[in-house]
């Protein structure tokens, strides 16, 4: 079975990491956890873009090397996803040693297919974005709409990459159902190849913070060029050669490369390209996520909005933040993070709904029956409503997953816990257990609904592997193993936990605790 190879982009280490990063990651973790339970061989890709013009700056004002700056932000970097548990297989640095080497295997590849010609580079540069941009010709001081600081003239010879001649086989590529996801970013690709592809410049002179590029002195790679064959390095083993031919056997092509819509054109565009030119396969798909605003305003440092991951983590946990940006911004669009409704979903789905509901059933099956899962053949049958639900939840949640809506599939797993406490109100068993001649069904109500909690934790592990592990727990089971592995595991490690009627009657609940925190916020974020 082929390596499901996924990537979040390679984060520029101007900064440290901020909510958008965290988004992206966050996703990608639970699409990879999603695959490894599926049994996937699964290769996660994350890792810090560290060379050009861009960072260069940032260290020397900093007062540092730029590889002392590199080498600290991207630590932190590294730790960053330690604490949010992010479980990437690889994480990449562009400062590699080894990644210089795969760029220049490439770039003679590339070059070697007649693609490398020598041009003129005239025009606006935006150092932030790392990108020439093509402001009005009517503006006399011309600045960049993103970063709204003045654009920087370029007048240079530069090695450029014939993206011209791919007109046709970037045409055909983006027309692949899926190769541009969701449908709503196809149209924008198309529309900017449907204007005529232009060669790009892949190297810079004067600058020295750079991979510098082989049998042209003074050049250095273009910080993009580099950057896309991260990719591509992250994938060698650290005691393979550098050979670019042993990669279809390292995991590539990749199936997809998850990223924020600003920089689809690198990834759709430019990067298959590249590729085509080099003699190697393209990746599956492209899926570019919308941006996230802060109630109603772009985050911005000069707005003093900007979202801490850090801070987030700490006040918030991993779980909660999981929560709310997978359960309720749709993947694909933008979102907008607002602090009331963040705290009110995840108090009401998680601490009540999901955590109530096992804390309660727990309590009462420990009351009435020696500390114990009730045993219950009527609570075992797949006739049971909640077998049906849950089987119904499962369908939804799994292939929901597979697709990246991880709003239906959260809904779903959410659904499935209303049904549970539906049927405990419904049931009563409080009110049932005050006559002996009941105890029988209250064991089957209480084993149903303790089955339905596991089986929600089970489904929730690829989303919130933390409260799904704090679930288990409070059943007194192990979690399920989902994390960085890199290797196949088959039968997919979920299909048996999925099944109805995994918990065993008679096996000990341990002491109930709350699994959820409530989230108290006195203060904005
Ligand atoms: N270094 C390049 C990527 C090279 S990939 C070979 C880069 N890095 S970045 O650190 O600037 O951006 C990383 C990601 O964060 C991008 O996908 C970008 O879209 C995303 N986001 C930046 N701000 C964001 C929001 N406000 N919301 C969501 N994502 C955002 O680009």
């Amino acid at each position: 079975m082929p390596t499901y190879t996924l990537t979040t982009p390679l984060y520029y280490v101007n900064d440290r990491a901020h909510l958008g990063s965290t988004y992206t990651t966050l996703a990608c973790d639970a699409i990879a956890r999603f695959q490894r339970l599926q049994g996937q061989s699964v290769c996660f890709i994350t890792g810090c873009d560290e060379h050009g013009l861009k960072i260069q700056r940032t260290a020397e004002a900093a007062g540092l090397l730029p590889q002392a700056h590199c080498d600290a932000v991207s630590e932190g970097y590294r730790d960053l996803w330690r604490r949010w548990q992010i479980s990437n297989d690889r994480f990449i640095r562009t400062t590699d040693p080894r990644h210089r080497q795969l760029v220049e295997a490439f770039f003679a590849r590339v070059e070697a297919s007649g693609d490398v010609v020598e041009g003129r580079q005239q025009g606006w540069y935006c150092v932030a974005c790392e990108e020439f941009k093509d402001p009005s010709a009517s503006d006399p001081e011309p600045s960049c709409a993103i970063h709204l600081r003045p654009l920087e003239w370029r007048d240079e010879v530069n090695l450029f990459f014939r993206l011209s001649r791919y007109q046709q086989a970037i045409e055909s590529l983006i027309a692949r159902p899926g190769f541009v996801a969701p449908p709503s970013r196809r149209r924008e690709v198309e529309n900017f190849v449907a204007g005529g592809l232009k060669d790009f410049s892949i190297s810079r002179q004067n600058l020295t913070w750079g991979i510098p590029v082989p049998g042209h002195p003074g050049h250095t790679f273009y910080v993009w060029f580099d950057a896309l064959l991260g990719y591509l390095s992250a994938l060698l083993d650290p005691s393979d050669p550098i050979d670019l031919d042993l990669l279809a056997s390292r995991g590539w092509p990749a199936r997809v490369h998850v990223i924020g819509k600003d920089i689809l054109r690198f990834h759709a565009v430019f990067w298959p390209a590249m590729l085509l030119s080099a003699g190697m396969e393209v990746p599956g798909s492209v899926f570019g996520h919308g941006f996230l605003t802060r109630e109603g305003q772009k985050m911005g440092k000069s707005l003093g909005n900007v979202l801490d991951p850090e801070q987030l983590l700490e006040r918030c946990g991993t779980d909660a933040v999981r929560w709310y940006l997978l359960r309720d911004i749709p993947f694909g669009e933008d979102g907008d993070f607002q602090q009331q409704r963040f705290t009110d979903l995840v108090n009401n789905d998680l601490a009540n709904t999901i955590g109530n509901l096992l804390n309660r059933t727990s309590s009462m099956a420990r009351k009435w029956f020696a500390g114990c899962v009730p045993p219950s053949q009527e609570g075992l049958s797949m006739e049971h409503p909640l077998a049906q639900a849950a089987e119904r939840a499962r369908e939804v949640a799994i292939a929901s997953l597979e697709v990246f809506d991880f709003r239906r599939g959260a809904e779903a797993i959410l659904q499935l816990a209303i049904e549970a406490n539906g049927h405990l109100n419904d049931r009563a068993p409080w009110k049932l257990m005050k006559q002996e001649e009941n105890r029988d069904s209250v064991a089957a109500d209480l084993y149903a609904v303790l089955e339905t909690c596991r089986l929600v934790a089970v489904l929730l592990t690829p989303l919130l592997p933390d409260l799904a592990t704090r679930i288990l727990a409070q059943l007194g089971l192990e979690p399920i193993p989902c994390g960085a592995s890199g290797t196949a595991a088959i039968p997919p490690p979920w299909s048996e936990p999925l099944r109805w009627g995994g918990l065993r009657g008679g096996s000990p609940l341990p002491e109930p605790v709350p699994v959820m925190q409530r989230l108290e916020l006195e203060s904005p974020l």
